[in-house]
């Protein structure tokens, strides 16, 4: 995962692979669009603990995983002791050999807007001309819902917070990637309701892994009663009490570009 402006989320790794797990199941769609062969060179930004790095790596592919968050790499490392994970920031990464293709999921929306355009360059220089990119986001509107009733239950507790997630719509993402020397070759915002694990404490373990940033001004004892409210708040729409689960209301950006 790459964290780069949005504040102090500290991501445990643990909690990652064992409550989150779908993050990597749905990234294999993503896959799909890259069509790794044997023969390319491909880094995968963002790669949290490498599932998908070794996913591309099972076709033959020469993978490298990058992600600003040690802990991540580090448990990266573990279960994959074969495969190279980088830790670094994705702003200002840079290699001695071009790649074929970058590849990221669900790792772009953590980069602030301000940032994108660094990071957009980063990926051109770390691509060969006519190399591909590749990745899913979320797009506009991804998590609204989640975001809105969070923003609302904090302000009436009196803290000021904003969203920490850039989730841009197909037009401006398309636009920044054509400014940054790409040629957009397909793009698509769809929606994908996505069923969190762990039942009933499912958006509770969601807000607790990615919402840190915005619950930094909120002591630890009033955070469990802020959470409360939000699952109070979105119990009508997001919550199958049949069924016991929560679910989020993603929406995705699919896109793939090709250096100029
Ligand atoms: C997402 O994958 O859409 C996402 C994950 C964590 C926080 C916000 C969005």
């Amino acid at each position: 995962m790459v964290d780069e402006t949005a504040g102090p989320n500290r991501w445990d790794a643990d909690d990652y692979d064992e409550n989150h797990s779908f993050v990597a199941e749905y990234g294999t769609d993503a896959l799909e669009l890259l069509e790794p062969t044997a023969e390319n060179r491909v880094l995968d930004l963002g790669c949290g603990t490498g599932h998908l790095t070794a996913r591309i790596a099972e076709v033959g592919a020469t993978a490298v995983g990058v992600d600003s968050a040690p802990e991540m790499i580090e448990r990266a490392r573990e279960a994959h002791p074969n495969l190279r994970f980088v830790a670094a920031d994705a702003r200002t990464m840079s290699f001695d050999d071009p790649f074929d293709a970058v590849f990221s999921n669900a790792a772009l929306h953590w980069i602030s807007d301000e940032e994108q355009g660094a990071t957009l360059r980063a990926v051109r220089d770390a691509l060969r001309p006519g190399g591909r990119f590749v990745a899913e986001l979320g797009g506009t509107g991804n998590v609204e819902r989640i975001v809105e009733a969070t923003l609302a239950e904090l302000e009436s507790r009196g803290y000021d917070a904003e969203s920490p997630w850039y989730f841009p719509s197909v037009g401006e993402y398309a636009g920044r990637l054509e400014d940054h020397g790409f040629e957009v070759r397909f793009a698509r915002l769809f929606d994908r309701p996505t069923e969190l694990e762990a039942g009933e404490d499912g958006l509770r373990n969601w807000l607790e892994m990615f919402g840190d940033s915005l619950f930094s001004s909120v002591s630890t004892d009033e955070r469990a009663a802020v959470i409360e409210g939000v699952e109070d708040r979105l119990e009508a729409s997001l919550y199958d009490r049949d069924e016991e689960t929560w679910t989020a209301d993603y929406r995705r950006l699919r896109f793939r570009a090709v250096r100029l």
